[in-house]
């Protein structure tokens, strides 16, 4: 069997990772077809070589550009690449543009798309990613749903065969790599950080960064923080704080630490030993409850709301009182503290990547793994 993997972005590579690990380890090379549309050293280089993916196949170079010339360039270099290859299957993960464009190019040449982590929805259709998810669910032949809850969103679109509940892979990825961060990185010596004396942020969303209120009110929050952070910056906010002129307001908050983005080694430890997590990510939601750090989400809605009914996860928007005053609740109320940081995980127990394959094999070999004409018969 040839499976094909799809990817571009940071979190993409860290959570296929596992994925591709459990085919090799059942005697499969996959081929890996890396978009390009992360190219820093620290946004794509730094996890292959952390999480040993060495052997990529095609770098399609892809890089930045709007919405449709970043998913057009990819679509028309990854055809290039399938056509040339046909694959059994193409797996693409979670909701960026190079999703999407794995996900057209692959079904259009009748090869089968499996989407992992398929079924997620915020239900709000002015993010670029909840268009990403939606296409790429409908263009997909076999769904890998992390939750229940994916599974019925995807029900409710009307899409119930091959649907497989499995876990996320993020669950996977932290457990492999948690025990390797702890010992290999000395992240919090290289910044002064003590355990659970600091919070960790990060934010990159569209919506977040890419409007001059929304981007002001993040700054305001950040000045406002009664203890000690740390800000591994994503590039595209560096980029618009320096173009909205907030770039100097920002590097003079005294009690923030600005740093480049980590490797995932770093930034696990960084995850695992900190008080508090905001962050308007969707992967670091997720680690956050499953490292049992306390999320303040910094957004209105969430494709992750398992997080918050389990109870480690709180939206706070942009609001400043609001995301202050968790805060405070935090370092005040040790019972609130301590129900927070034990939410139970809802993400599963990290042999997704394992039931991945293992399905996907088995399809191969009924001879199923195949784009049929319609789902419905
Ligand atoms: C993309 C995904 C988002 C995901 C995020 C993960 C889409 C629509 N968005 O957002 O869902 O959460 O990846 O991090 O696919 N840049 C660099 N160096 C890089 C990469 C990007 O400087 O290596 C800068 C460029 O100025 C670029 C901007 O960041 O224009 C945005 O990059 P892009 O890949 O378009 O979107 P992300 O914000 O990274
Ligand atoms: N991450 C990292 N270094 C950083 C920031 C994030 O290794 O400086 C990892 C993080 O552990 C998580 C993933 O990147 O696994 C999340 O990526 P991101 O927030 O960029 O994207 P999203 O999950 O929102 O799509």
């Amino acid at each position: 069997m040839k499976p094909a993997f799809v990817f571009g972005t940071r979190p993409e590579i860290i959570k296929l990772a596992p994925v591709i690990r459990a085919f090799e380890e059942r005697g499969v090379k996959p081929l890996l077809i890396h978009t390009g549309q992360h190219y820093d050293y620290e946004m794509s280089r730094v996890f292959l070589e952390e999480l040993e993916l060495d052997g990529i196949d095609y770098h399609l170079e892809v890089g930045s550009g709007t919405q449709a010339e970043q998913t057009g360039t990819a679509m028309i270099k990854i055809e290039r690449v399938l056509m040339d290859e046909r694959p059994d299957v193409t797996l693409v993960q979670g909701d960026t543009n190079t999703v999407l464009a794995g996900a057209i190019a692959s079904v259009k040449l009748k090869i089968p798309v499996a989407h992992v982590e398929a079924g997620l929805r915020s239900f709000d259709r002015t993010m670029p990613e909840e268009i990403n998810r939606i296409l790429a669910d409908h263009a997909s032949e076999v769904l890998f749903a992390p939750t229940e809850e994916a599974r019925r969103n995807l029900e409710r679109e009307g899409i119930t065969e091959n649907v497989y509940v499995v876990g996320n892979t993020v669950v996977d990825a932290v457990l492999q790599n948690a025990e390797i961060a702890e010992k290999k990185s000395d992240i919090l010596e290289r910044f002064g950080l003590k355990p659970k004396e600091y919070v960790l942020i990060t934010a990159h969303r569209a919506e977040n960064t890419d409007s001059r209120e929304n981007l002001t009110k993040f700054v305001e929050i950040l000045e406002a923080l009664p203890i000690k952070a740390i800000y591994p910056m994503h590039p595209r906010t560096r980029n618009r704080l320096k173009e909205f002129g907030l770039w100097k307001r920002i590097s003079s908050i005294e009690n923030l630490i600005i740093t480049k983005p980590l490797g995932y080694l770093d930034f696990l430890k960084l995850e695992k030993n900190a008080f508090a997590i905001m962050t308007d990510s969707g992967g670091i939601q997720e680690e956050s409850i499953i490292l049992n750090v306390p999320c303040l989400t910094l957004r209105y809605n969430t494709e992750r709301p398992e997080t918050v009914t389990a109870g480690g996860n709180v939206l706070v928007g942009l609001e400043k009182e609001r995301a202050l005053g968790y805060l405070q609740r935090l370092l005040k109320d040790g019972e609130f503290y301590r129900k927070m940081a034990e939410a139970p995980n809802p993400f599963g127990d990290g042999r997704a990547g394992e039931r991945i394959a293992q399905i996907l094999l088995e399809l191969h070999e009924k001879g199923e793994l195949k784009v049929r004409s319609s789902r419905f018969i």
